[in-house]
């Protein structure tokens, strides 16, 4: 989001244009530059990386390239090295577009990332498949329908909770 943006914001809901890039700019899922289809976020924290999280974030990075800090010239990927992604218990921890994906092996990365690349998105470990970041940013922002059975029950039942 450009500046001229985030002062549009701010205009609309009476802030500053500082406040609203404090915010824009603490959270990760909020891009202020064009991502790739697909973000892979890939956690390189303590309990991660003990088990090859930073592993995982250097082969990313050396399978798809420097561009993938931002976006590939294919357009497809967005690499992101992320903080604990509250998951410890199941690292490493991979997410594409924010879908989980549990003790990942390199194997299961180069895997990942091959089928993304041919169009077959990989499910994930507590089940769905991931839509593309445009689908996936929609239904964050609460419209559209999540991309598998088990996320769709796993959303049903926080629905009931509220
Ligand atoms: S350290 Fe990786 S999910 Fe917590």
């Amino acid at each position: 989001m450009p500046r001229e943006g985030m002062r549009e914001v701010a205009d609309v809901l009476g802030l500053t244009t500082a406040e609203v890039e404090a915010v824009a700019t603490f959270y990760t899922m909020l891009k202020l530059q064009p991502s790739g289809r697909y973000v892979i976020s890939m956690c390189t924290n303590p309990s991660c990386s003990l088990l090859g999280g930073r592993r995982l974030y250097e082969r990313a990075r050396g399978i798809l390239g420097e561009a993938s800090e931002r976006v590939t010239d294919d357009g497809l990927f967005t690499v992101e090295e992320e903080e604990c992604l509250a998951a410890c218990d199941a690292a490493p921890v991979v997410t594409v577009n924010y879908t989980y994906y549990d003790r990942v092996t390199e194997e299961q990365l180069d895997a990942m990332i091959a089928g993304i690349r041919e169009g077959r998105v990989p499910e994930a470990s507590r089940g769905g498949v991931p839509g593309d970041l445009r689908d996936v940013s929609r239904l964050l922002a609460g419209e559209g329908s999540l991309p598998g059975p088990k996320l769709q029950q796993v959303a049903a039942k926080g629905e009931n909770r509220a």
